[in-house]
């Protein structure tokens, strides 16, 4: 109780330092867009995101060789009070590796809709730690394939889409598509990447889109956005159609979590400080359909 309740306190304080117009954190209208679906993370300081629109992952999901065991305690994962999601990693010596954070996936997916763009785009900022003290971090916001969900599908035939990764805190914004031997991950699973850099730990925009409007496979395109602007972009006709069906026709779900240590970011060091300083939190999730 007495842990809960300081977080919750340090919560509000990092909510009133940085948020003051909860608008601000409301997924956007877009002209020419219609909004399919979006999490503002609205309501009160310390509860959990909606279970109706979020899974809650909890336990050592044993991948990459990460560290952190996620829970769903609000130390880890908590609604600000300021409609943002706070997701927090902690040092916890009672876990197998020593840390604690959260991971969260959508309930919903969605299928790119022939002839239109769809967007994914959430708005997100980091802890303001300095990233020397940030070693072994790996916040995401990224999708995987339904199938891989249900379980119709392997990794990483399925198709993964990573909107934005960065590792060790540094100001560097990778986005990756997965899709197996297309994507380069038959051997060293390092899919398709390219990298942008951010201007600061601040609020920015990461969106992935979605265009099928030309009608013709081939020509129709997946591209990764930062604050609008574009860093990365895959054409059907660089894919066999099988490959393409399964990254830009199929459905997927969103997730966001904050991984610590493991084969990309490589493992925390002594330097790195856990709590709000080191967090990744989240303004809104939205899909949109032009
Ligand atoms: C972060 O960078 C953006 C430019 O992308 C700028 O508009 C914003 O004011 C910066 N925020 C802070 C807190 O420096």
């Amino acid at each position: 109780m007495t842990s809960c309740t300081r977080n919750i306190l340090t919560a509000l304080s990092v909510a009133g330092a940085l948020h003051t117009v909860a608008a601000q954190y409301d997924a956007p209208t877009y002209s020419g867009y219609t909004l399919l679906w979006s999490a503002d993370f609205s309501g009160t300081a310390g509860a959990l995101p909606s279970t109706s629109n979020w899974n809650i992952r909890t336990g050592y999901l044993g991948v990459n060789d990460e560290w952190e065991e996620y829970t769903s305690s609000n130390a880890n994962l908590q609604l600000s009070g300021g409609s943002t999601l706070q997701i927090v990693p902690w040092t916890n010596s009672a876990t197998e590796y020593g840390w604690t954070s959260a991971r969260i996936e959508s309930v919903d997916s969605w299928t790119p809709a022939s002839g239109v763009v769809t967007r994914v785009e959430a708005e997100i900022d980091f802890g303001t730690n300095a990233a020397s003290t940030k070693q072994g971090y790996w916040p995401a916001f990224w999708m995987l394939a339904e199938s891989y969900r249900t379980g119709a599908e392997t990794w990483p035939e399925c198709g993964e889409l990573d909107i934005l990764e960065m590792i060790d805190g540094v100001l560097t914004g990778y986005g990756t598509a997965h899709c197996g031997d297309d994507c380069n991950d038959d051997d060293d699973d390092e899919g398709l990447q390219s990298s942008i850099a951010v201007p600061n730990d601040s609020w920015h925009t990461w969106r992935l889109e979605w265009d099928r409007t030309s009608g013709n496979w081939e020509t129709e395109t997946i591209k990764w956005y930062m604050d609008g602007e574009a860093f990365q972009t895959l054409t059907g006709s660089e894919f066999s159609e099988a490959v393409w069906t399964n990254l830009a026709h199929s459905p997927y779900y969103v997730i966001l979590n904050l991984a610590v240590g493991g084969s990309w970011p490589g493992d925390p060091n002594s330097a790195t400080v856990d709590g709000y300083g080191a967090m990744m939190e989240i303004g809104y999730v939205a899909v949109y359909q032009s």
